[in-house]
């Protein structure tokens, strides 16, 4: 085993929620394995994250296993940095309620994964922040606006879970004195709260947390949804043709590509605001070739869309057919083993914060 003596924490999480895509890859699991020597690395599959929205519980358990595999497959080394699944580490759970009682309903209420999730739209939610429309605090009989009632009735029908979710992303976190996470930035607006959160309770209780930093890539950090190149690739978009998963076939993930949204121009080059499709395609091309887009964009000059999105098509192929076999050799036994052992590496650690914790506040 590699010494892990004064190198800075890592932490970072991904969701078992399954269709993992070339987005999840490469905003944020590239970030895991370039960063593994340099720092002292704890990877978590987050299933506790994933149940705030419905699971079905025999596919959540293979899930699990799956994204392991990709952290696997990717190249992180058990060897040099933890993996593990976020409930068998009770500590998680425990200082996600105790930070409950730091963070307020409206830190909350600012997050904007919540209300994409639970389907609030971008204009009721912008409206009532203009009019700073407390419905929480609306007296009975009040005329409440339409855009709060829209937003109300949206939030009535999610768990609390989902709402409380980036709490328990600041639990995460700050159990392990992390001081840096690697995300895609989506979820920079977390990492934010999770600072805040972890200054409030030093300020109240005396210094117990460290205050992490975010890593976020500067290209990659958004990959755009292939047949919307407006919207962020997800995993719960309906259409699979908006991403390419990981487990796609090499031939499936080309015909994706050959059919992404572009613009009628027919000029490679970044360009984010005009040519977002474009852009998108040049930053996969770049991201998996290695080439600069400077050089993509001279390579693929006076020549069509066409040519460009065959290119695309075929790094994308390469990278799979390499990806999956890597993945395809990994034995479910022994991705339980390597999660087992992660559980207790990361144990000690999160008990060791959150014993601290408790004895600030007056629960030891
Ligand atoms: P999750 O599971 O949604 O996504 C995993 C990682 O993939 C990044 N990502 C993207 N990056 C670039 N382009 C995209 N289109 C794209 N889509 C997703 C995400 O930013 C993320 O880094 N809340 C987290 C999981 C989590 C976590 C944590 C992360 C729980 N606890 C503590 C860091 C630290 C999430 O939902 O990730």
């Amino acid at each position: 085993m590699v010494s892990k003596i004064n190198k800075p924490r890592i932490f970072s999480g991904v969701q078992p929620s399954g269709n993992l895509h070339i987005g999840n890859y490469l905003g944020a699991i590239i970030q895991f394995v370039a960063l593994q020597d340099e720092y002292d690395c704890v990877f978590c599959v987050v299933d506790l994250h994933a149940i705030t929205v419905p699971q079905d519980p025999d596919s959540l358990r293979k899930r699990i296993i799956e994204v392991a595999r990709f952290f696997l497959a990717a190249g992180i080394d058990p060897a040099k940095s933890i993996i593990f699944q976020q409930s068998d580490v009770s500590a998680h759970a425990e200082l996600s309620w105790i930070l409950n009682t730091v963070a307020r309903m409206s830190d909350l209420n600012k997050m904007t994964q919540f209300k994409d999730k639970a389907g609030i739209s971008e204009d009721d939610s912008k409206f009532l922040e203009r009019m700073k429309v407390k419905i929480f605090d609306s007296p009975p009989g009040a005329t409440i606006p339409k855009a709060a009632k829209n937003f109300y009735e949206k939030a009535s029908n999610v768990s609390v879970g989902l709402f409380d979710y980036p709490v328990l992303m600041a639990a995460d976190i700050l159990l392990y004195d992390t001081e840096v996470v690697p995300v895609g930035d989506d979820q920079l607006q977390h990492v934010e709260l999770t600072r805040d959160l972890a200054k409030r309770f030093n300020h109240q209780f005396g210094e117990v947390f460290k205050i992490p930093e975010v890593k976020i890539l500067k290209s990659g950090a958004r990959i755009m949804a292939l047949d919307d190149p407006t919207k962020k690739m997800s995993k719960s978009a309906e259409s699979e043709n908006s991403r390419i998963e990981l487990l796609d076939s090499p031939e499936k993930a080309a015909k994706k590509i050959m059919r992404a949204t572009t613009d009628s121009d027919s000029i490679v080059k970044l360009d984010y605001k005009n040519k977002p499709g474009i852009s998108n395609l040049l930053t996969i091309h770049s991201l998996l070739s290695g080439k600069d887009i400077k050089e993509l964009e001279n390579e693929f000059a006076g020549k069509g869309y066409g040519d460009f999105k065959k290119a695309v098509a075929e790094e994308v192929k390469i990278f799979l057919t390499a990806f999956q076999a890597k993945y395809n050799k990994i034995d479910d036994n022994d991705v339980r083993r390597i999660l087992e052992d992660g559980a207790k590496r990361a144990e000690p650690i999160a008990k060791k914060t959150l014993q601290k914790v408790k004895e600030r506040i007056g629960i030891n």
